[in-house]
């Protein structure tokens, strides 16, 4: 297998950095070669807020997978997130070029017209995406690939997403000082989206919740792309907090807790039992109900499930969620979770695999914890991402040149259609205005 055919994905999460080494097989299939991760807590609410203990835990997950598959690391596609990112959707109309038929460059001068809407952003903000959400030719049906129909003009819809400059650059520094170049910045629902969701379900518009330690992130996706994305500043470590303060025990206890005998719908715990703490010469220190668990857990978690469903309904996309809710990150390995978004969305809920990654090491199933980073790599190999690929070597290969440090660079992508050309061009157009 060339070694170019390799894509490397890095999670910076708030509680636990991922990385991920995968490459796709002799069927086109993408194959995971090696993983590795390390404690994460320099972040606060998925921002990085300590550039050392950032970069310490960056290094350590890739010394990590690096040990694990013998290989060297050269460089990493980041997945982005937090509150800072924003995204708008903006509109555009356009007459079709003399030949009837839309080409590329129709398409370059749609999109460019509808970030023309997004001129005046503030300096502080860098477009991370330019995904294009539906084109409409005359009066045919919504298309997400135009190139080839016949028409006199297409009008249409492009999602953009944005991000700080200074927090963007923040990642960009930790990453660097562990030596690493970065590949791309990939908006973490837009990974999420390519790891879990299936095709029936894309077009039956879906709700992706990624439940991680420090925020919820949340998105959906009608007729094959994203409509709608949101950060909410709740999530599964505030459970933790919840837990600690009730039970009155150190957060490490509280963790233990809560994996160990959480519950997240107390309509279906079974019959109660006492939970008892022992202190570390196994001396018992304190009992009690693990109902009064479950209830701390459940209290939470419904004030998650319902910030998320008043968000999506501000937004005007909750009718248009056919096909269901996914619920992904650490928070989805709690118990009772699926029945009580259940309750709350009056939804299909499932737990979502990371199914983009069919072969894994030796079997291993990935879990909802593993969604983002395995998008990561799946966007590699969907978009047309001309960069380089060969971020992992075999060990013993002539070593790689240190990075050229990087400028604020603009990354405009999240091509998967015959646009996607189209979308790279415009990077140029964009950094000259
Ligand atoms: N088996 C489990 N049962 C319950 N909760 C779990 C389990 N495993 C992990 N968690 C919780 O999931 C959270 C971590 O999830 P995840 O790894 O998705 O977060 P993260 O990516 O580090 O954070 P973020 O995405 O917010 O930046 C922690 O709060 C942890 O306690
Ligand atoms: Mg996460």
């Amino acid at each position: 297998m060339p070694e170019s055919n390799r894509a490397v994905g890095l999670d910076i999460g708030t509680t636990r950095v991922s990385i991920v080494v995968a490459e796709k097989d002799e069927f086109g299939k993408l194959k995971v070669i090696a993983t590795g991760s390390s404690h994460s807590d320099g972040l606060r609410r998925a921002t990085v807020v300590n550039i050392n203990k950032t970069f310490a835990a960056i290094k350590t997950a890739v010394a990590d997978v690096e040990r694990e598959a013998s290989l060297v690391i050269h460089g990493v596609n980041v997945a982005l997130s937090g509150a800072h990112v924003h995204c708008m959707q903006s509109s555009s109309e356009i007459s079709i070029n003399q030949t009837s038929i839309v080409n590329e460059s129709d398409v370059h001068r749609f999109l460019e017209k509808a970030m023309v809407n997004i001129q005046n952003l503030d300096v502080n903000h860098e477009v991370i995406h330019v995904i294009p959400q539906e084109f409409i030719v005359d009066d045919q049906d919504r298309l997400l690939d135009p190139i080839g129909m016949s028409g006199t003009t297409m009008r249409g819809t492009v999602y953009i997403v944005v991000g700080l400059k200074t927090r963007i650059r923040n990642i960009r520094q930790c990453v660097e000082r562990a030596g690493l170049k970065i590949g791309a910045l990939t908006f973490k629902s837009v990974a999420l989206g390519i790891a879990v969701i299936k095709e029936r379900e894309k077009k039956g518009g879906v709700l992706v919740i990624d439940i991680g330690g420090g925020t919820t992130e949340v998105a959906v996706f009608i007729r094959g792309a994203i409509h709608y994305s949101e950060v909410i500043n709740v999530a599964a470590n505030d459970i933790t907090h919840d837990i600690a303060h009730g039970v009155k025990v150190h957060d490490e206890v509280a963790e233990e807790l809560k994996i160990q005998y959480g519950y997240s719908d107390t309509r279906l715990s079974r019959k109660d039992e006492d939970i008892v703490i022992k202190d570390g010469e196994g001396h018992s220190q304190k009992t009690f109900p693990r109902s009064s668990l479950t209830m701390i857990i459940e209290a939470r978690m419904m004030e998650i499930f319902e910030l998320v469903r008043d968000a999506v309904m501000v937004s005007g996309y909750y009718e248009e969620i056919n096909a269901g809710v996914i619920l992904t990150g650490g928070g989805a390995l709690l118990l009772g979770v699926v029945e009580l978004a259940r309750l709350v969305f009056g939804l299909d809920v499932r737990i979502g695999y990371p199914e983009a990654v069919s072969a894994g090491i030796q079997g291993t199933l990935y879990g909802p914890m593993d969604a983002t980073v395995m998008g990561l790599v799946a966007h590699v190999y969907e978009s047309n991402y001309s960069g380089d690929h060969s971020f992992a070597t075999e060990r013993d290969a002539p070593e790689k040149l240190p990075p050229e440090p990087v400028d604020d660079i603009l990354v405009v992508q999240e091509p998967c259609v015959a646009w996607k050309k189209v979308v790279d061009g415009l990077q140029d157009w964009w950094a000259k205005l």
